[in-house]
Order: structure tokens, then C-alpha cells, then sequence
């Protein structure tokens, strides 16, 4: 699965996530919207709606409705959550490993006050819950940087109740190996020690006890977002008078470039998928 040199525990994950949280509220989404879009088509320039397409094709996908459970695994800022609960009735919990974004959640969730979500700090790999307690599990862009992805997959598995819904997009990482270029601005970028591709994501699952009933690559999505964001980081980046913030904002723009041409190799991608724990076990 992995190419990446580096080995990256939760602790680096969680130190990256809490101290980078005001760089990206500063360019890339000042309401903490942290996840690739599903943009129109190869023209459209617009990261914040194509953003929240990805949250309304996944809620589509999902089939969640008022009855639905769900949990946001990796639920940063909260927006997703906010947004199911806000649109379809849903009850729900956001689960993030960053104490900052769940702080950050928590202000918003009390600007706009719903009894029927809350948010928690924690691990994927260790839920607070009893087994079946969601009817849904979601996610955005949050598992490929888990280090111990079966154990949060078996986790996943226990705290959904049979026949529950797993949905979510994640980065894959198609190739086994991959360039130098890809494990500096792609994987040691964000911490990443490495993913699956599509066809290893879909066995992973399905050795977990998962019925696969969607997985789609969406390449040409993920080039898009970092083609959009990397102008924006450069454009923010002549307006910063802080030398180290206008620094952070050039290198974002030059990973942004190299990771267009790692989507092009092959190192890098992005997918999603849907898929139903067996009501028999494996
Ligand atoms: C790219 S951000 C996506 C955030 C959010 N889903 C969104 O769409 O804006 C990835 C998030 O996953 C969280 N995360 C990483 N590892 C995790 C783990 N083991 N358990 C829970 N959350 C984790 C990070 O703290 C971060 O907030």
C-alpha cells in the first residue's frame, strides 16, 4: 500500500491539523471547508460551490434522510455535519483527531445552536461508542491519513448497525511506488504516509466486512481543486506582508503544481465510494 519513506503517527497528523488550521482558514475556505470539490466541468473556477457539491453528492449517495444516525469520521471544522443535519433532519456526531477544529466546530455549532449534533475530539481508531450506534458512517478526505487504516475500518464496521452506510471520499494513491516529487509535495505535505488505489481500497473493505456499492475515481475533480487553489495561494500570497505567512503561501502554490503532475503520473487521486456492512458479518 505504502511508497512513502516517511512513517507518520496520529500525534504528527494531530499537530499538523491543529497548527495549520489558521493558514487554510486564511485562503482556503474561511469557514474551515477543508475537502476536494466536484466541480461542474473543467472550466468552472469556483472551489466553494464545487465544495459543497461534494457534500451534496455524498449525502445523495448516502441516502441519508431525518431518521439517519451519522457519524463524520475526520469531521474538522464541522461543516459537513452541520450541513446534513441543517438539510435533511439528521441526527449526528462529528468525530475529528484535532482539538482546534473541534474547537473551531463547536463556536460554529453555538452560533447556530441544533440539539441534534454535537462534536467530539477523538481517534478513529478508538470510537467512543457502543457497537451499532450509527446508521451512517461519513467521511471527507480524512481516512487516507489514518496510520493504522484496518483498525479504523474494523471500527467503522463495529460502531455501525447491520446494513449501515459507509460513505465517503478519500485521496488514493494509484501506484505503488511513487517519485520523490509526489512523497514531498503529495504525502509529506499533510502528513501521509500512503493510501490505496481504487481496485485496494474496494478488497480492504470487503475483507472488513463491507458490500462495495459504489467506488468511483475522480481524477480530473482533485487536478481541478488544486489547479483553483494553488491561484489562489499565489494570489493571496502578493497580498501578505508577513514574510513567514506570504512563504507558506508560495510553497502551497508550488505543491499545488506538483501535485497536478503527480494526478497526471498516476501517484495521486481521488475517489469515492459507498458501501453497506453485511448484515451477516464477513
Ligand atoms: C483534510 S481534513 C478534512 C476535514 C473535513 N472532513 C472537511 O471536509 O473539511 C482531514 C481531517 O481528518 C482529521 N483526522 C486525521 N486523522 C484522524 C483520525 N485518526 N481520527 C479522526 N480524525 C482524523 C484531521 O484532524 C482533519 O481535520
Amino acid at each position: 500500500m505504502s511508497a512513502a519513506s516517511r512513517s507518520y503517527t496520529e500525534q504528527d497528523v494531530e499537530a499538523f491539523f491543529d497548527q495549520t488550521l489558521d493558514n487554510y482558514l486564511n485562503f482556503w475556505d474561511s469557514d474551515g471547508v477543508l475537502h476536494t470539490g466536484y466541480f461542474a466541468d473543467g472550466n468552472d473556477d469556483d472551489y466553494g460551490a464545487a465544495a459543497q457539491q461534494t457534500s451534496a453528492v455524498l449525502a445523495s449517495e448516502a441516502r441519508i434522510d431525518a431518521s439517519s444516525r451519522v457519524l463524520d469520521v475526520g469531521s474538522g471544522c464541522g461543516n459537513f455535519l452541520m450541513y446534513l443535519a441543517r438539510r435533511f433532519g439528521c441526527a449526528g456526531e462529528g468525530l475529528d483527531l484535532s482539538e482546534e477544529r473541534v474547537k473551531f466546530a463547536r463556536n460554529k455549532l453555538a452560533g447556530e445552536p441544533d440539539p441534534r449534533i454535537t462534536f467530539r475530539h477523538g481517534s478513529a481508531t478508538q470510537m467512543p461508542y457502543e457497537p451499532g450506534t450509527f446508521t451512517h458512517v461519513v467521511s471527507q478526505d480524512a481516512l487516507c491519513l489514518i496510520p493504522d487504516k484496518p483498525r479504523s475500518h474494523a471500527e467503522i464496521e463495529r460502531v455501525l448497525a447491520p446494513g449501515g452506510i459507509f460513505a465517503f471520499s478519500d485521496f488514493l494513491q494509484p501506484r505503488a511506488q511513487v517519485s520523490e516529487r509526489a512523497r514531498k509535495h503529495v504525502f509529506d505535505r499533510v502528513r501521509w504516509n500512503g493510501g490505496y488505489s481504487l481496485i485496494g481500497y474496494q478488497e480492504a473493505l470487503d475483507s472488513r466486512g463491507f458490500e462495495i456499492l459504489l467506488a468511483r475515481n475522480l481524477r480530473g475533480h482533485i487536478r481541478q481543486t488544486y489547479r483553483v487553489l494553488g491561484a489562489t495561494a499565489a494570489a493571496r500570497a502578493s497580498t501578505v506582508a508577513d514574510p513567514a505567512g506570504r512563504d507558506w503561501l508560495l510553497a502551497f502554490a508550488e505543491s499545488c503544481q506538483q501535485m497536478q503532475i503527480a494526478i497526471e503520473d498516476d501517484e495521486f487521486s481521488w475517489g469515492m465510494f459507498v458501501a453497506r456492512k453485511r448484515i451477516d458479518g464477513r
